[in-house]
């Protein structure tokens, strides 16, 4: 008897142990995310040294001018050297958070486990690469003009799987984009949403008849995959080079490579790659859309990404206006209005270069300048710019921000329509 319970608490010890010491799981426990205003020049040149040299403060964005907000994760270990730059150097700043692992926690109540029923699938929650999968396939099997489309394997060997609604072959197509940044867990939920009202919601009959949707929701599995398997932070491929991994997709694509906004080093968060195109993920992506172009007519590119509440459009890499420049500017503010209607929330309309940062080798600028593709908008979904959560916005809010975004979205097709450019 005495063994026994002797037994049962070795193994409730050796339980507890494997919970908090074995698991390789990224933890964010005690670090701050900070909002740090760069006022003047000084500012600016400080934190692009601090982003350079240290590996303690993970930087979301690039110190770039004056006048400039940005977002810094300080590790725990950090925090009295971090103050001590803020102080010396005067620099305003606000604390969103003060233990990000908290918010991890929370979110992690709201993920459903890998196993579930995928017709359990919803919009409440978040849900495993296998899933989301297998949910698109029975749709496939239970949907006669819904097909799955796969555009082959990942680094990892991974397929990128999607879907196709298609009403009548000789429809315009739409082309959404989702996923490529892994953590940016609101982006397949978005895309998800959006096929599953196009199919099941009589409301929207129009715009499943009238064109077609082509949806990848997560064009980077093995970055989607690790995020819920090892470090919920993580954005690129997984591919290895060195003592570093991946390459951030959405800098890797050939039009303007390697110009602006992004690294060459495999260490940081935007490395661009070895080459433009270098990547399998960016490969698979180009021949598909390539090979589709014409013979499915793929007239509009959207790409969605979190967070910052924008809807931007080429280009990200020049301050130079794209030839339709007014057109998107127009259809942009217009879909910003019906996000405005839907939900209240507040987007701004604008090419990538003026509303977020200036960057290159994204996906839209070639879909745009390569592909000639007129209607090319990339997302940024919720929180806004100042949001204390980061990627991980809150699953009460899954539903909301799909439902803004599909509205978004077909006013951009409605609009384009209008202007002429699916003739
Ligand atoms: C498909 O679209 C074409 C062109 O708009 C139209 O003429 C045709 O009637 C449509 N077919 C069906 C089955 O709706
Ligand atoms: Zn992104």
């Amino acid at each position: 008897m005495e063994k026994r319970i002797f037994l049962l608490f070795s193994v409730i010890l050796a339980m507890t142990t494997a919970a908090t010491s074995t698991e390789n799981i990224a933890r964010y426990d005690h670090y701050r995310v900070y909002f740090v205003e760069l006022a003047t020049e000084e500012h600016v040149k400080v934190f692009q040294k601090l982003e350079e040299i240290s590996d303690s403060c993970t930087f979301y964005g690039h110190a770039r001018q004056p006048g400039q907000k940005l977002h810094v994760m300080v590790a725990a270990a950090r925090l009295a050297d971090f103050d001590d730059l803020l102080v010396t150097y005067k620099v305003n700043y606000e604390i969103l958070t003060n233990n990000f692992q908290e918010k991890i926690d929370l979110q992690s109540k709201d993920v459903m486990p890998k196993d579930v029923d995928p017709s359990t699938f919803n919009w409440d929650k978040y849900f495993h690469l296998e899933t989301i999968n297998s949910w698109m396939e029975n749709l496939a099997k239970s949907h006669k003009e819904l097909t799955s489309v796969d555009m082959g394997p990942s680094y990892q060997g991974i397929p990128i799987k999607g879907v196709k609604l298609a009403r009548n072959a000789s429809n315009p197509t739409i082309f959404i984009e989702s996923g490529i940044h892994a953590r940016e867990w609101i982006a397949p939920s978005a895309a998800t949403f959006i096929i599953n009202e196009l199919l099941n919601n009589e409301k929207w009959k129009t715009f499943a008849e009238n064109y077609n949707w082509i949806v990848f929701p997560v064009v980077n599995p093995d970055g989607y995959k690790y995020t819920f398997e090892s470090d919920r932070m993580w954005r690129k491929n997984r591919n290895l080079f060195g003592i570093s991994r991946g390459v951030d997709l959405n800098r890797n694509y050939p039009y303007h490579w390697n110009e602006i906004g992004c690294s060459d080093d495999p260490s940081r968060y935007d490395f661009c790659g070895t080459s433009g195109g270098s990547e399998v993920e960016t490969q698979r992506l180009m021949k598909f859309v390539q090979d589709h172009k014409e013979s499915d007519n793929i007239r509009t590119y959207i790409a969605l990404h979190s967070f910052s509440q924008l809807i931007m459009f080429p280009y990200g890499f020049t301050a130079e206006k794209a030839d339709n420049y007014d057109d998107l500017k127009e259809i942009g503010e217009k879909a910003a209005a019906t996000i405005k209607r839907i939900s209240g929330q507040t987007y701004k309309s604008g090419s990538l270069y003026e509303t977020i940062y200036p960057s290159s080798g994204g996906s839209k600028d070639w879909a745009h300048g390569v592909l000639n593709i007129p209607i090319t908008y990339t997302f940024e979904l919720r929180g806004p710019a100042n949001s204390p959560d980061l990627f991980i916005l809150p699953a009460d809010q899954i539903k909301e921000t799909c439902e803004e975004a599909f509205g978004a979205i077909l006013t951009i097709v409605e609009e384009a329509d209008k202007k002429g450019y699916y003739k």
